[in-house]
């Protein structure tokens, strides 16, 4: 009796351990953004995310800290891609450190971001 009961806690561990990898759970919702952008790109756009821009835009733009949730910006292309070179107060504008391409590569990036 008490064997069984023991291998039943086993099996459900082991299906709901299935059930979270193959639903998805454990992969980053942003990687699927981050894969087209390197690839049109061709560098490393989570990278240059992190230098730049975690401290204060955690989960890679998908979660809110000292600056916003950049996933759903109801700014347009050209609009992200101004604030990220001219910055609004607080943030720091990048047009100095930046090269054109990375502030594109950037800009695409958070509009290609899943929106729940
Ligand atoms: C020092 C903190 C800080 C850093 C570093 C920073 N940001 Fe921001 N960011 C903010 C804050 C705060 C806002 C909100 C400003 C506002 O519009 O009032 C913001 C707003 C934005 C917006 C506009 C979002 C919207 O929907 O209005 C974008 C896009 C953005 N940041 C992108 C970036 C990118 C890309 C980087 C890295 C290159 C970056 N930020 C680095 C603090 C920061």
């Amino acid at each position: 009796m008490k064997a069984s009961r023991s291998k039943n806690i086993v099996l459900a561990v082991a299906l709901v351990a299935g059930l979270i990898s193959s639903s998805g759970f454990a992969q980053d919702p942003t990687d699927e953004a981050a894969a087209k952008i390197d690839e049109k790109f061709g560098g490393n756009i989570k990278k240059l995310f992190a230098t730049r821009c975690s401290w204060c835009h955690q989960g890679y733009g998908m979660k809110q800290a000292d600056g916003p949730k950049l996933a759903g910006t109801s700014k347009s292309l050209a609009q992200v891609m101004a604030q990220i070179m001219n910055g609004k107060t607080p943030m720091p504008g990048f047009k100095t450190q930046l090269k054109f391409e990375e502030v594109q590569a950037l800009a695409e990036y958070i509009k290609a971001l899943p929106v729940d």
